[in-house]
């Protein structure tokens, strides 16, 4: 008897089988504007006075919500804190987003993990990790014996969907890591978990592969962190979730080790 693919999936236990409809890092797109160039004139009437043509003027709308410095952010209280984000305009992000999305969870927990940046479910729904990607990020957490909202928090490096899906711009990721800077101080979590090279280019200001960067413990103001695959990655390449399973596992050594430094784990 054949197996289908799915069904061998299930067999060798790479489950769920989930099936992007669309790509969560298409690439960035990329608007081409042409400078209207004026054509020249072929044949000219003749004796026409020299009419010197007025410049057109620039064709530079001004963008629909101008960007504009963030206040001090490293006192704000969680309310202060999601009241700002909300209003946030310090990045072009701010002028295509449905709502900005703060982040989800216990607000005392042991994990924080941290992703990229909103799609377009998580625009809509104004919390991380809701599509697909998310899915898969909440299977992982239950083989943790873990869930959203119980001694975990979700955060990501930008605040505000970037169009298209696309990887958030490392200035968009400087401008708003006050906010995630705040989050942590706040969170004050026992590990950090960061999902993908955003969260890593953002939290460690590192651009090395994944592959060279996982595996280790580094540290965030004196907070243990481990870096892994970002979920919407291990949908498209099933084999590594072998490796984000071990990134888990190693993640809850170090946690249990910080709480209990005392026993052997
Ligand atoms: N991917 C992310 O990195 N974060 C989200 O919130 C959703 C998808």
């Amino acid at each position: 008897m054949s197996l289908s693919r799915e069904q061998m999936l299930v067999e060798m236990g790479i489950t769920p089988i989930w099936v992007l409809r669309e790509p969560e890092h298409s690439a960035p797109a990329v608007e081409v504007r042409e400078a209207a160039v004026a054509e020249p004139q072929a044949h000219a009437p003749e004796q026409a006075p020299a009419v010197v043509p007025e410049p057109a003027p620039a064709a530079t709308p001004a963008p629909a919500i101008a960007p504009r410095p963030m206040a001090p952010v490293d006192h704000l209280n969680w309310p202060e804190l999601a009241k700002q984000v909300a209003e946030c305009r310090a990045c072009p992000l701010c002028e295509q987003r449905k709502q900005a999305v703060l982040g989800v969870g216990d607000l005392n927990p042991d994990w924080l993990f941290i992703g990229e940046g909103p799609g377009a479910e998580e625009d809509v729904k104004g919390e991380p990790f809701v599509g697909q990607a998310g899915k898969l990020l909440d299977a992982m957490l239950a083989s943790l014996d873990i869930a959203r909202g119980n001694r975990v928090y979700i955060a990501n490096a930008v605040k505000c969907r970037p169009p298209g899906n696309r990887t958030p711009e490392a200035g968009e990721m400087a401008a708003c890591w006050p906010y995630l800077e705040r989050q942590i101080a706040l969170l004050k979590p026992k590990i950090i978990v960061l999902l993908g090279k955003a969260a890593v280019h953002a939290v460690l200001h590192d651009d090395k592969s994944l592959a060279s960067l996982r595996g280790k413990r580094y540290e965030y103001a004196g907070i243990p962190l481990v870096v892994s695959y970002h979920p919407a990655y291990l949908l498209r390449n099933l084999p590594d979730k072998a490796k984000a399973w071990e990134d888990l596992l190693f993640a809850r050594r170090l946690l249990r080790e910080a709480a209990a430094p005392e026993l052997p784990f």
